[in-house]
């Protein structure tokens, strides 16, 4: 049968499905990266306790450990799966694309995870319970396993961006999929920024227990202050190579904004050396309130541009750089069995080889000319342009404004004919087009 394999639209008006997807994974990534983050900083702080004979740290610890249970582990398990769902109505393709090609190694991380979850009740619960040794080694293990699910998600997310390497077309091996070029540069990124994490919520914690223990509340200051800056340090560098490891068309989507987001970087470097700095200097001065708020400044200026940035990076596609982000296969996968769809699509339509348009919309008369044009519209554009006057995601309105029916039609048949690297190649027959155009002009932008 000549259908390609699409799964109903989920269209979401004026802020686009793929800002649910930002919104929902920048909270998660807030959550988790602060919790592996922690695990390395629970490591240096057990191993200090237990060198120095500190027993004056647990307090801390503890107090870190409830933060984080509450903050990361409660946050981070309902938004994981709020990622899954999300993803799943916004990009089923895309997710099926990484079960296709990761199913074990995401069974490792669940593996890891729960030990993650059992290790930082454990940790928390046995402090100055069990010998220093033995919390010791806990703490260890527990940042192994923190680290272990970062090290297997992250060669899922890097494969998003592109498989880097292009045996991985022919072998369609899951550890050509894993080992591309931008994986390790992607986790050295990720962990700068999870030391860093583990800093900022430090200085919160810390600065909470300034008026019961101002002498220990200044050295962790210090001490999260060094560590942040060290974290900052290693982002930096991780983010100027990563960048080096991307794939063209991301690069000419960074070019498009490479003043502001640089911009951008530079103000929020200086932000926080100069926190980071207070945090050394002068640590007394910090108030958990104060604190606290510098992690919405994280995420809300930083990470949730970050990420918007790697998502809009990767356009056209949404995994492997083989499936677009409006779901349609571009290109022949050998060693997954998989075709590019493109030929059928130009040669009988979207209507036609979608199996879930409307009967009464498969052929188009002048009569529901309009209401095909919108379905085309939303199945071809929307999963990258928000169609309503008022949308706030890549806005058609702005992209289009002022075009009569013609010079619409002249941009889609660039977009059929692969001129834009930035959009998706999407050749249709001439009435699909017409149908695109009349729709668009009929929005009156
Ligand atoms: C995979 C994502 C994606 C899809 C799908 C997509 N676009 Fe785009 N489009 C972009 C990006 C990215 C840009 C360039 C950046 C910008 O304008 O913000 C862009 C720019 C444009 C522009 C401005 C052209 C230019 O380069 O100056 C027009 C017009 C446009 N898109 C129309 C469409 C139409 C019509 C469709 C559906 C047939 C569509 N786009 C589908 C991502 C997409």
């Amino acid at each position: 049968m000549d259908i390609v394999g699409q799964f109903p639209l989920f269209y979401f008006p004026d802020y686009g499905s793929a800002w649910m997807m930002g919104i929902t994974g920048t909270i998660h990534i807030l959550a988790s990266h602060t919790s592996v983050g922690a695990a390395i900083l629970f490591a240096f702080l057990a191993h200090k306790a237990y060198k120095e004979n500190r027993s004056d740290l647990y307090p801390y610890m503890k107090k870190y450990g409830m933060f984080l249970l509450i903050f990361s582990y409660v946050i981070g398990s309902i938004t994981g799966p709020g990622i899954w769902y999300t993803a799943t109505a916004a990009s089923p393709r895309g997710i099926s694309a990484l079960i296709h090609n990761f199913v074990w190694v995401w069974a490792t991380e669940w593996v890891f995870f729960v030990y993650e979850v059992i290790g930082v009740f454990a940790l928390v619960y046995f402090m100055n319970k069990i010998d220093k040794k033995t919390h010791l080694k806990l703490t260890y293990s527990f940042a192994l396993a923190s680290v272990g699910t970062l090290a297997l998600i992250i060669g899922i997310i890097s494969f998003m961006m592109w498989p880097g390497t292009d045996a991985y077309y022919t072998t369609g091996s899951a550890s050509d999929a894993f080992f591309g070029i931008n994986t390790f540069p992607h986790m050295f990124l990720r962990i700068g920024f999870m030391v860093m994490m583990s800093g900022v919520i430090g200085i919160v914690i810390s600065s909470s227990m300034k008026k019961e223990k101002p002498e220990l509340s200044d050295e962790l200051s210090r001490k999260m202050g060094f560590i942040s800056i060290l974290g900052g340090a290693i982002t930096l560098f991780g983010f100027v190579w990563y960048m080096q490891t991307l794939p063209e068309n991301a690069h000419a989507i960074f070019a498009y904004d490479r003043d502001a987001i640089i911009q951008n970087r530079i103000i929020l470097m200086v932000l926080f050396i100069l926190y980071f700095g207070l945090a050394i200097v002068r640590p007394r001065l910090i108030h958990p309130a104060f604190a606290s708020l510098m992690i919405v400044v994280i995420l809300v200026s930083g990470l949730w541009k970050g990420e918007k940035l790697r998502e809009s990076m990767r356009k056209p596609y949404v995994a492997g750089q083989y499936i677009y982000s409006n779901q349609i296969i571009s290109r022949d996968v050998e060693g997954k069995n998989i075709k590019s769809e493109l030929p059928l699509i130009a040669q009988k339509g979207l209507l036609k080889t979608n199996p879930w348009i409307p009967q009464n919309l498969r052929t188009i008369t002048p009569s529901n000319q309009l209401e095909a044009g919108e379905l085309l519209t939303k199945i071809a554009c929307s999963s990258c342009h928000s169609l309503e006057k008022s949308g706030k995601y890549r806005p058609m309105k702005d992209r289009i404004a002022g075009m009569d029916k013609e010079a619409i039609k002249g941009i889609l048949y660039g977009i059929g004919a692969g001129a834009f690297t930035h959009m998706p190649t999407l050749q249709l027959p001439e009435e699909e087009y017409e149908a695109i155009a009349t729709w668009l002009v009929a929005q009156d932008y």
